[in-house]
């Protein structure tokens, strides 16, 4: 099991991504689908962040007299607060190449955030379960960043053909994720400890994550009208052997872990990771 000493602090860092107009419309492997769902990223990760705060906060009694833990969720509540920020930053290259971006957020904002979380939260108001499964759907996801961060970082083919100003913005992202990856998991703990509930979290965070990227990439694709459309199986096949090829192995795996009873994000070593990737990179 891996020391659980070696927690890094999540620290805040000052960065400022910068992308210039006109950005290559097909940024990432040349392949329209593949782009599109790393664009589908730039558009979720800022609302999904924001309710990782939220989710976290609304615990804040909990934790607020556990000196050492309250001021890790600072850093966590920090850290993904600029992560939104940096990514909602290439909403507007986006609509400079003639997507519409507002079309899926909207969509995700209506569906995701005013529905059902709104719901759940309003519905299961005993125990605080509504709260509950928000924070576990956070864990969840939190999970599934830590985890494609790591791909991301080891896997050098993943980066390889993307502009060097976007690497280092998945890069950086990727880094603080490791970083962070234990806070919500240990907020959930002290909130409530049960398996059933991290369990079901995760079951929602499963679908949510893959049912909006899924949905994003296809509106985009939509809205895409430099793709022909006869080319558009040879991309798809080519981003789905890819995207085995470079997270099947590990995602897979790292997924069924956290099914174990006494699962801590803690115990996948790889913290050096985000250590080695941050080290010598000058953000304040
Ligand atoms: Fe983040
Ligand atoms: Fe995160």
């Amino acid at each position: 099991m891996a020391d659980t000493t070696k927690k890094p602090e999540a620290k805040i860092r000052k960065v400022n991504f910068k992308f210039e107009k006109p950005f290559p419309k097909h940024w990432y492997n040349d392949n329209p689908i593949a782009t599109h769902f790393m664009n589908a990223q730039h558009l979720a990760f800022p609302d999904g962040e924001k309710f990782f705060i939220r989710s976290v906060k609304a615990f804040a009694d909990i934790y607020k007299n556990d000196t050492e833990l309250k001021t890790r969720v600072d850093n966590f509540i920090g850290q993904e607060g600029t992560h939104y920020a940096e990514h909602q930053k290439f909403w507007d290259i986006m609509e400079s190449q003639d997507l519409k971006p507002m079309k899926f957020v909207d969509f995700f904002r209506a569906t995701a955030w005013n529905g059902l979380e709104s719901f759940v939260r309003k519905s299961l108001k005993k125990n605080r379960l509504g709260d509950k499964l928000a924070l576990s759907v956070t864990v969840g996801l939190e999970h599934y960043t830590a985890m494609l961060a790591e791909s991301g970082i080891l896997n050098k083919d993943i980066t390889k053909n993307m502009p060097e100003e976007m690497k280092d913005l998945f890069m950086w992202h990727a880094a603080e994720e490791i970083e962070h990856k234990a806070i919500p998991f240990d907020v959930l703990k002290k909130v409530d400890d049960s398996y059933a509930l991290r369990v079901g979290g995760m079951a929602v965070a499963t679908w949510g994550l893959w049912f909006y990227l899924a949905a994003g990439t296809v509106v985009l694709t939509h809205q895409d009208e430099d793709i022909k459309r006869k080319d558009i199986p040879k991309h798809l096949v080519s981003f789905l052997t890819n995207f085995n090829k470079s997270f099947g192995g590990t995602i897979t795996e790292q997924f069924w872990q956290y099914f174990k009873k006494d699962f801590h994000p803690d115990q996948i070593d790889n913290y050096h990771l985000a250590e080695e990737l941050l080290k010598g990179k000058n953000y304040a």
